[in-house]
């Protein structure tokens, strides 16, 4: 299966996944059954947590069976039988208190340093771990790369609901959120935190394997809370290299054609003869004069492969595109963008156009280069 994965993990992942108590088979029609696990043995975060929570059953499994033969044992010493009408009768017996008070506290100390010892292990970031700031809003995810020397920039990065993160390195995310509570998860690449308004938690997050994850927001927040999912793209570190020094000097390409020409002026100007405002209000585009920060960052829309916080992927998500722009929230519940009902096709057709023109250099794109997990 792969290199990290314990024999025992694989053989209780690969039947479907739904025989592993630590594993849950999330299925939809845009990412065909991706698995999200608790127990990917990629992260060493997974790794950690499942070796602590191995040792407490172990211990659970010893507990359970010496307290059942204890009890088979005195019942079968003791019972009454055809010779004495009543078993002998006795109270107080200090030595056996002092036992059934002393190896329970015992075991409770033992499983207290594991865990504590497990906290101090996954939760210190590493001072070269790769910084990521995390915004969960109604209802998408905005990913920013801080301008850190750490990342060797001179920008600031954003993305919408697609994460790129190198693999083989520790990631620190710092969660956060703009109107309600969400919940950042990513099971395969570690553990979950709540994005609360006013407060910002960093916790680790990373994996081994280069792949597609998949991340959902798992605290109830509103109409689309189901629709508010995120990928998280693990690239070899060669390939993250070139990606973010492609997205930190990206400039958003010139129109190149009169229909995209036509997009980019109703994004920059809005059209007032159909009443619609400006796409730029809300959307930022990284080189060009739009620099809204409502709505997700659409520098390199055409790079990417979801719509609606992973709603759709590929080819049904270009076919969404324009159904979106035109009356969002009768495609996605609770959508905040607004409508724009009087907008012809042609105008739909060339906002369409200039977003999908919004792309990475073909070197730098991080679709198609690692398998979706
Ligand atoms: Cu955001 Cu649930």
């Amino acid at each position: 299966m792969n290199t990290h994965t314990h024999p025992f993990v694989g053989r209780l992942l690969l039947p479907g996944a739904k025989l592993g108590a630590a594993s849950v088979f999330l299925g939809s029609a845009a990412s065909a059954g991706q698995i999200l696990s608790i127990g990917d043995m990629n992260s060493s975060y997974n790794r950690n947590i499942w070796w602590m929570s191995i040792a407490v059953i172990v211990m659970a499994i010893v507990i359970f069976i010496g307290v059942s033969y204890a009890l088979f044992y005195t019942v079968n010493k003791f019972r009454e039988d055809k010779h004495t009408a009543e078993p002998d009768q006795f109270h107080g017996n200090n030595r056996l208190e002092q036992l059934l008070i002393g190896v329970p506290v015992i075991i409770v100390t033992i499983i207290t340093i594991l865990a504590a010892r497990t906290m101090a292990i996954v939760n210190p970031t590493p001072t070269d771990a790769l910084h990521v700031n995390v915004t969960g809003a109604q209802f998408w995810w905005a990913f920013e790369y801080p301008n850190s020397p750490l990342q060797g920039g001179t920008g600031t990065v954003l993305n919408g609901n697609e994460l790129v993160i190198p693999a083989g390195r520790q990631v620190a995310v710092t969660v956060t959120a703009k109107d309600v509570i969400h919940a950042f998860w990513a099971p395969n690449l570690g553990g979950q935190r709540d994005a609360i308004p006013g407060s910002k938690k960093t916790f680790q997050i990373d994996t081994d394997r280069p792949g597609v994850y998949q991340g959902n927001c798992s605290v109830l927040c509103g109409a689309s809370h189901a629709n508010m999912r995120f990928k998280v793209v693990a690239l070899p570190k060669a390939q993250y290299d070139t990606f973010i020094a492609a997205a930190q000097s990206y400039k958003a390409p010139a129109p190149a054609s009169a229909s995209e020409r036509n997009g980019y002026n109703i994004f920059m100007q809005g059209k007032a003869s159909a009443g619609a405002a400006p796409c730029s209000s809300c959307h930022r585009v990284q080189g060009t004069p739009a620099a809204g920060q409502v709505g997700p960052d659409m520098s390199f829309f055409g790079s990417r492969n979801t719509l609606g916080a992973g709603i759709w992927e590929g080819k049904e998500r270009e076919a969404h595109i324009q159904p979106w722009i035109k009356h969002c929230a009768a495609v996605k519940p609770g959508c905040l963008m607004p409508a724009y009902p009087n907008l012809s096709d042609q105008d739909l057709g060339d906002l369409e156009a200039y977003i999908l023109s919004l792309k990475l250099p073909d070197a730098a794109a991080y679709w198609g280069k690692v398998p979706v997990r």
